[in-house]
């Protein structure tokens, strides 16, 4: 861990909350599979699409996360038994349109919370690295969510 020059428990905090990302992530995916699969109704091909493009990019940013973690020499949980324990976002169901575009948009709230709070820890140890990931899916998850509640607007 020497070469990156970080603290070791500075790293740790960091850390302890990019599992907590990942494993969020990793449930919000699930979500999104989930819904994708079964969406039916008038918006089904919109949806359906949607929600795959949605699920494609949460599992780059996945992959991402685990690997910013092995960067800092630390072990990513890998266990999905271990992303039920630690999530906060839960496992949904299926409902209607806007029921689903409403449990995705909560499922970011949650995501955001947690970005912000990991670029704090991060900002702490000058963990420039960890800091540009994480902004730029925080950028990415703000706007698909104005998107998501515009598409709720009547
Ligand atoms: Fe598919």
């Amino acid at each position: 861990m020497n070469y990156l020059g970080f603290s070791k428990e500075k790293v740790e905090n960091t850390v302890k909350q990019l599992n907590q990302l990942l494993a969020n992530y990793q449930i919000y995916y699930q979500n999104l599979r989930n819904f994708h699969w079964n969406v039916k109704g008038e918006d089904f091909f919109e949806l359906h699409v949607e929600f795959e493009g949605l699920y494609n990019e949460a599992k780059v940013t996945i992959d991402e996360i685990a690997e910013r973690i092995l960067t800092l020499r630390l072990k990513p949980v890998s266990l999905l038994s271990k992303y039920l324990e630690l999530s906060q976002i839960e496992e949904a169901n299926v409902g209607n349109s806007r029921d689903m575009v409403s449990t995705i948009l909560s499922n970011h709230k949650i995501l955001i919370t947690n970005m912000r709070a990991i670029l704090e820890t991060a900002s702490e140890s000058n963990d420039e690295g960890t800091i540009d990931l994480i902004a730029g899916f925080l950028s990415t998850i703000e706007k698909k969510s104005w998107m998501l509640d515009a598409w709720l607007q009547k």
